[in-house]
């Protein structure tokens, strides 16, 4: 069967593209990336793209006169790339209305909490001020408003004595790099449905305890 080809879209560090492209190098994996599209030059994600010879484009928003006009220009580039799906991974632009209606349910982003919990910036520091004992990251669907739309993947992360911003950000991180091909694989084996507004995956299995205590004693 054809592999789902796979647009990412990034703006720095690209450690969840990269965690996709080991995905997509594993014999079998069902999606390949075609294209990986930046909105900052010179970022360690293009670099990580260049390294695994896929093709890369730098579309500065700066250069455009609108978002409209920027987001028209990912969208040709996506399009003419034969993109099937398009991945945010640490993309920081809002995406307008039009490009996520034109992309909908073909259009999944990571964010780092438990969705609906800590949309928008600095969630980690706001779970911590929050003083959850769980935290974790979410692969979704994208819809207009930000940080939102239906639940693909998400894992979950404890808080843990100590933590600070960045020590929760690396173990998000981690489950991250887990969360996202996981979820590309349903994506791509066609397993994935929207069903008012959430998403119902054929054939996963859940074998997590029936629930985590933290802390434990
Ligand atoms: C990740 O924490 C992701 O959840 C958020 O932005 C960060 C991007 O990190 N949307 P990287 O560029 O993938 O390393």
């Amino acid at each position: 069967m054809a592999r789902l080809k796979v647009g990412v879209l990034i703006s720095g560090r690209g450690s969840n593209l990269q965690a996709l492209i080991d995905a997509c190098a594993r014999p079998g994996f069902p999606a390949e990336i075609a294209l990986v599209l930046s909105n900052v030059a010179g970022v360690k994600g293009l670099e990580r793209a260049e390294r695994a010879g896929i093709q890369c484009r730098v579309l500065a928003h700066r250069d455009f006169p609108n978002r409209a006009a920027f987001d028209t220009a990912i969208d040709a580039a996506l399009t003419q790339a034969g993109i099937g799906l398009v991945c945010l991974a640490g993309f920081m632009r809002i995406l307008g209305e039009a490009f996520v209606e034109r992309w909908r349910d073909r259009l999944v982003n990571i964010h780092p909490s438990l969705m609906p919990a800590f949309k928008g910036l600095h969630t980690h520091e706001r779970a911590l001020a929050a003083g959850v004992r769980f935290t974790g990251c979410t692969v979704h669907f994208v819809r207009a408003a930000m940080d939102d739309g239906p639940i693909i993947v998400q894992a979950a992360v404890p808080v843990l004595p100590g933590d600070d911003a960045e020590r929760l950000a690396a173990r998000v991180l981690e489950a991250e790099h887990e969360a996202y091909p996981l979820a590309l694989r349903f994506i791509a084996e066609g397993r994935v449905r929207v069903v008012e507004e959430r998403v119902e995956i054929a054939g996963s299995i859940t074998k997590p305890p029936s629930h985590l205590l933290n802390p434990q004693g």
